[in-house]
């Protein structure tokens, strides 16, 4: 399973690149305006940073201001994939960013039938998001086991990428589950790396380490 940070923030880019997971990037305007920086200015020094797919969403609302910013997105750079939001408006231009070889990731997908929609317009990338999922009382991860099962079933290419990730358990789900990819905070990554029992184990080296002549 491949790993993407979800987040607009250089410095977290550059904290997980150098832990040497690092595969990919995802941004969403939210994350963005985080940042109280340009998102151009972003997306380029992302690029220099990551040699990975780089996530970046459209914010116009119809098919022909989609298009407009998903041409110009993807002439900053090959790793650049243009998010388009899962509405109608938003299967249309996702049709022509196919034809045109333009990389995609449909996002705010929250059901398997538009798991489906995506995939057989021929996204690249499927973001169904979990947490947001969990936050009204709905099991999150069941989406993912659907939408596996959907794709498996045709063999579709569309790579499902979790998105919304907010623990560590929605991150050893995602990979039992045979998600392509995970896109996770900085503060989930780092929580996968914890364990109490590491911890207390490098204590007790250490301490016993002393009693070593040295
Ligand atoms: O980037 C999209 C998604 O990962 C957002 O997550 O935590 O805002 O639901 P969250």
């Amino acid at each position: 399973m491949k790993f993407f940070i979800d987040t607009a923030d250089v410095a977290e880019i550059r904290e997980a690149h150098e832990m040497g997971i690092l595969d990919g990037v995802t941004t969403n305007p939210s994350l963005v305006a985080k940042t109280g920086r340009k998102f151009r200015e972003i997306l380029e020094e992302i690029v220099s940073i990551v040699d990975g797919p780089v996530s970046a969403e459209v914010v116009s609302t119809d098919t022909a201001g989609m298009l407009k910013e998903a041409r110009e997105l993807s002439q900053i750079h090959k790793n650049i994939v243009v998010k388009i939001p899962m509405t109608i408006e938003g299967l249309k231009a996702l049709k022509v960013c196919t034809e045109e070889n333009i990389k995609t990731n449909v996002t705010l997908v929250f059901h398997p039938n538009q798991a489906l929609l995506v995939a057989k317009v021929g996204a690249t990338y499927v973001s169904p998001f979990v947490g947001r999922l969990d936050d009204i009382s709905t099991v999150g991860m069941d989406l993912i086991e659907q939408i596996r099962t959907i794709y498996d079933n045709y063999d579709f290419e569309t790579q499902i990428l979790v998105a919304s990730i907010r623990n560590p358990i929605h991150l050893m789900e995602s990979a039992m589950l045979g998600a392509d990819v995970s896109t996770i905070p900085l503060s989930v990554i780092k929580q996968l790396a914890k364990h109490p029992l590491t911890d207390i184990g490098l204590e007790r080296f250490l301490k016993d380490w002393e009693k070593v002549p040295q």
